[in-house]
């Protein structure tokens, strides 16, 4: 049976022409395009691939590309905030500075609505902090001046940017420069706002969470809002959970008290599972920030369920239905699908505003032939093992398991193409897996793949829909089953696809988390996390190119275009991340200044104007 599953995927790749990159048959041969002349099979979008490698550098295009620094961990992002120092990380300071460890981007033209490609504001996510970088190696963890700088520099940072003569620079001055922290006030809405299981001594209404945690990716609106997934939230809490606890499973679903990295409890009692038993429960969400109201009050979207939040891609469907794809990234967890109860209406902005609080959340159920979307609805089987739709939403991954949801290799971001309607999950990896199900059809997956779900005629909000396999990370030297195209070259092969999105063109861009060690582990050398442009159509669908190479140590995260395709951001998260944290990279400092390296957002431009390719 999981053989046969294995040999379906592999026929339905053939047959989308993805074809072994082993094969001594040119792709043109094989799939019947040989009167198709060389212009009609190559895209128009050409550049000078990037090398392969693994050093303290970045690369891109450097002949025909430039790329600018825009905002590193620590730069003022006020007119009166310090200058980052060299191992001189305060709380105050980093109220005012950019946080740490940038991940998710969005660039939000100003003003709100236009289509500006040269200003507007960037928000960003900083998913977590790094000790060896912040402080003194001496430095204890529990000192509560570390934690508070800690607790400052997580969140998110909305920052004003504008592209001058010498690239895109930050703008200090602007009412909109704000920061969210780990101490943030945020509305809790939709159905599990003031469930007495999100009630807590600090706000016994339920209503009211105080920050934000390890936001990964994210989205955006069609009502201009940010979306930012609160994703690896279990490392936060201290305490134990004693066996029979009526918490224990809830807990144990989402890791918490498993195990911790921080040490928050030492100044706040949050974070003590003891003291505040219920404050897990305010974690694991889809937030919501409106980036034009720098006074406005960020929220918890109960709607979307609780889990490791990669991220939100938001579409707007042809039956006027706001739908929200969503991965829980974490090994055997879930897809998820939202489909809004209202509709969108543009005539009436401010009417829109809710329409993520009150829908149906739905798992996906992968078969051979299609993958169902199981509603986490209060009826059937979790009207028999919860409560009420709030505990379900709060306990979302032990509701999924309830109704058959697939366990998946690590779906990361997904994207949805512009131009075709086709949803892309990137599925990380999964070097645990014992069994093949579904679209996760490689045991000790160590190279992850791209999952491709072909709504159809009913559009994003059918019950059923096709799916198939774009491509599997690691080429074919992987496994006998790895698939690129056989134009791929040796510098595109990638794995651990983890970040996605599409140009205006309808063009996949891919980042990845884990390709050194995955290429070690093929070749016996590293190659560093990048970013990739895949073909999804046409002949040369399932190659991918290296566009951009990230420095020792570091994963690239947050792509992001501005409308017209000129300036593609990125960020380049903790470079120099090492198991002994040695560094080998300064990046953004020159190599040997001795400087810890700095994660930054960067923004890859074409020299001479124009669409970036
Ligand atoms: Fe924070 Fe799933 O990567
Ligand atoms: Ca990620
Ligand atoms: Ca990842």
């Amino acid at each position: 049976m999981m053989k046969h599953m294995h040999e379906l995927i592999a026929s339905r790749l053939t047959r989308r022409g993805v074809l072994k990159g082993t094969s001594g048959i040119t792709a043109s041969a094989v799939l019947g395009i040989s009167a198709i002349s060389r212009a009609e099979t190559e895209d128009a979008g050409e550049f000078e691939e990037v090398e392969k490698g693994y050093d303290p550098h970045i690369h891109w295009p450097h002949a025909t590309h430039e790329c600018d620094l825009v905002l590193s961990w620590g730069d003022p992002i006020h007119p009166h905030a310090p200058a980052w120092e060299e191992g001189r990380t305060t709380a105050e300071a980093q109220a005012l500075q950019f946080g740490d460890s940038c991940d998710f981007i969005a660039f939000m033209p100003l003003p709100m609505g236009s289509q500006n490609s040269h200003h507007g504001l960037l928000v960003v996510n900083h998913e977590f902090t790094r000790a060896a970088t912040m402080f003194p190696k001496e430095s204890d963890p529990k000192d509560p001046e570390r934690i508070k700088a800690e607790m400052n520099g997580v969140g998110m940072s909305v920052v004003e940017v504008l592209l001058t003569d010498s690239g895109w620079a930050p703008v200090l001055e602007s009412k909109y420069n704000r920061r969210l922290t780990a101490s943030t006030p945020f509305g809790v809405v939709g159905p599990a706002s003031g469930h007495a299981r999100m009630q807590t001594k600090a706000d016994p209404a339920g209503t009211e969470a105080l920050g934000t945690l390890a936001n990964c990716a994210g989205g955006t609106t069609p009502w201009n809002t940010v979306l930012s997934g609160e994703e690896n939230i279990n490392v936060f809490w201290t305490g134990k959970t004693e066996k029979g606890d009526p918490q224990e499973t809830s807990r144990s679903a989402m890791g918490v008290g498993l195990r911790q990295v921080w040490h928050f409890s030492e100044i706040d009692e949050r974070f003590d599972l003891q003291a505040s038993p219920n404050e897990p429960n305010r974690f694991g969400w889809i937030i919501e920030l409106d980036p034009y109201e720098p006074q406005s009050k960020p929220r918890k979207l109960t709607a979307l369920g609780r889990f490791c939040h990669e991220g939100a891609e938001v579409v707007l469907d042809g039956t006027g239905h706001v739908v929200a794809y969503m991965g829980d990234d974490t090994a055997d967890e879930h897809l998820y699908r939202f489909v809004s109860e209202g509709k969108f209406d543009p005539a009436r902005p401010e009417s829109n505003r809710d329409l993520l609080s009150t829908g149906t959340l739905s798992v996906a159920v992968f078969d051979e032939t299609g993958v169902t979307w199981a509603p986490l609805r209060h009826e059937g089987v979790l009207a028999e093992k919860f409560t009420s739709l709030a505990d379900i939403l709060i306990d979302t991954r032990i509701a999924a398991k309830w109704v058959g949801a697939t366990p998946m290799d690590r779906p990361e971001r997904v994207a949805v193409s512009p131009t075709t309607n086709r949803v892309y999950v990137m599925l990380t990896k999964n070097p645990e897996r014992k069994t093949p199900e579904g679209p996760n059809a490689r045991t000790e997956n160590y190279w992850g793949q791209i999952l491709e779900i072909i709504p159809g005629a009913k559009g994003h909000t059918a019950a059923r829909m096709e799916w198939t396999i774009l491509l599997e990370g690691g080429g074919a030297k992987a496994t006998e089953e790895g698939r690129v195209h056989p134009r791929t070259t040796v510098n595109g092969i990638f794995s651990c696809p983890d970040n996605a999105i599409f140009d205006k063109q309808g063009r996949l861009w891919v980042t990845t988390d884990g390709n050194a060690g995955a290429h070690y582990k093929l070749n016996g050398t590293p190659s560093a996390d990048g970013v990739y442009l895949v073909d999804t159509d046409g002949p040369m669908r399932a190659r991918s190119r290296l566009f951009f190479r990230g420095c020792a140590g570091s994963e690239i995260t947050g792509p992001c275009f501005t409308p017209d395709n000129g300036t593609l951001f990125l960020s380049v998260q903790h470079p120099g991340r090492s198991k002994d944290e040695n560094f080998g990279t300064n990046w953004p400092a020159s190599q040997g200044s001795g400087l810890p390296p700095r994660s930054t957002v960067v923004a890859l431009r074409r020299k001479n104007g124009g669409p970036l390719i």
